[in-house]
């Protein structure tokens, strides 16, 4: 199985790639630091899997398009496609800087939809697929400290949407996530006791079931929070 994951150096994306890296899967993963990738390779060949690694920043259209193109010189189908790449950025719509708002749906949202258009069909070529968009419950629910994220995390919402109807009958599944608060680089620092925010491992359990589905099932959107809520 050939699988294709954005920022899977860290956190969820990464915690997702350990799941799936398996002997029968090949993996391409990117992020923009290269050493992260190496050592991210080697800890998922040891699993057994297949892994190759491409520098970079999904917010830049021509990088993304190189990562497809890298891509397609190793093989001419996908099965998965994880779009996890993501940043957040505390801010408020009064008072955010020039240019948040357009890097946020840069790497958010503009990102996903690039590589989805690039791949699309190698996962035609595949005669099935399973494409996950890694939203966030800031899709469905404004953040008042977190207006451009939240508004690049709902627009990746609505793309999701506008794929999943538009592959309904091409036997590819899209599943959008929306974690809440899940341990990661986006957490560093913040005091708060573990079980108040989850493990990126379960959402990567979270995936690896949805994608176990039989072919006439598809899981449209998941919601996870922490068991004590919101922060
Ligand atoms: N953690 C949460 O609480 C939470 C909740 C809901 C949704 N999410 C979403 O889940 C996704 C992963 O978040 P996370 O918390 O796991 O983040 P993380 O630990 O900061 O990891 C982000 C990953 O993406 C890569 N990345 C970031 N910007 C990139 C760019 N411009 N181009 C290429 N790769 C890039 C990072 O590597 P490099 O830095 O080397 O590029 C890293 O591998 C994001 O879309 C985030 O919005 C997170």
């Amino acid at each position: 199985m050939n699988i294709v994951i954005t920022g899977a150096t860290k956190g969820i994306g990464r915690a997702i790639a350990e799941k799936f890296a398996q002997p029968n899967t090949t993996l391409f993963v990117c992020a923009r630091n290269y050493k992260d990738l190496k050592d991210l390779k080697a800890d998922l060949e040891q699993q057994g899997a297949k892994v190759y690694i491409k520098k970079t920043d999904v917010s830049k259209r021509k990088q993304v398009l190189a990562f497809a193109e890298f891509i397609g010189k190793y093989t001419k189908k996908i099965e998965v496609l994880i779009n996890n790449a993501g940043v957040f950025q505390q801010s408020t719509l009064t008072e955010e800087s020039e240019g948040v708002l357009e890097q946020m749906i840069n790497t958010n949202l503009y990102s996903a939809y690039h590589l989805t258009r690039a791949l699309l069909p190698l996962i035609h070529a595949n005669q099935k697929g399973h494409i996950f968009n890694m939203c966030s419950i800031a899709s469905e629910k404004a953040f008042p400290n977190a207006s451009a994220y939240s508004i690049s995390k709902f627009a990746l919402l609505g793309f999701s949407k506008v794929l999943r109807e538009e592959l309904k009958n091409k036997n590819i599944k899209v599943t959008a996530l929306m974690p809440g608060a899940t341990w990661s680089n986006a957490w560093a620092g913040v005091e708060l006791p573990e079980e108040r925010i989850m493990q990126a491992a379960d959402i990567a359990k979270v995936v690896w079931s949805a994608y176990q589905l039989g072919d006439s099932a598809v899981v449209e959107e998941i919601v996870i929070r922490p068991q004590l809520g919101d922060l």
